[in-house]
């Protein structure tokens, strides 16, 4: 694969809005993704969010799907935009013009996957940069497998997701 070129931030973000991509599987949103999400735009003047198309074999819920809710969640806020992306991240954001990688971190089991992952992007695109944020406390022990794994149990898992993801995991399992 021929390395992907990218101009350094520096060189097109002083007068070009800085966007960051906020990928995953989002197979659904957690209120942990939306935290983090959230924050990003405050720090950032867009923030992409990218669900990954060609992750898991048996996902929940359709790419589509996980787009639609994330965009009603957002719907209030234009600095949230929900793409999906197929193949490497790094393509992705070369195609987009975009240096900033998101991704969360709720605790130091999440770290070493998540350097390993930064630093074959980088190896991969030089100049893109995976900025890492702290989870809030509140949802470190919050991720997707755990809300689906509840919720086909017949858990409850208000506290865990949006009302919008909450109704469509209801249709998902209609007997609980
Ligand atoms: O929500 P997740 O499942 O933790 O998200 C992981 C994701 C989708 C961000 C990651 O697996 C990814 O970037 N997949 C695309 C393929 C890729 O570029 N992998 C990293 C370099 S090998």
């Amino acid at each position: 694969m021929s390395e992907p070129t990218l101009l350094p931030p520096s060189k097109v973000t002083s007068h070009h809005k800085t966007v960051a991509v906020f990928p995953g599987s989002f197979d659904p949103v957690t209120f942990g993704h939306i935290d983090l999400i959230e924050r990003s735009a405050v720090v950032f003047d867009e923030v992409i969010v990218a669900v990954a198309s060609n992750q898991e074999k048996t996902p929940l819920f359709t790419v589509d799907e996980r787009i639609d809710m994330i965009e009603g969640i957002f719907s209030h806020n234009s600095q949230v935009k929900v793409e999906t992306f197929e193949g490497l991240l790094i393509n992705y954001l070369v195609k987009r013009e975009c240096h900033v990688i998101i991704r969360g971190l709720r605790a130091v089991s999440d770290f070493e996957y998540e350097f390993q992952m930064a630093l074959m992007n980088r190896k991969l695109a030089p100049g893109i940069e995976t900025f890492f944020m702290a989870s809030s406390a509140l949802y470190t022990y919050v991720s997707s497998r755990i809300v689906k794994e509840l919720a086909s149990l017949g858990g409850d898992v208000s506290d865990l997701v949006h009302p919008l993801v909450e109704k469509e995991i209801k249709t998902k399992y209609p007997s609980r």
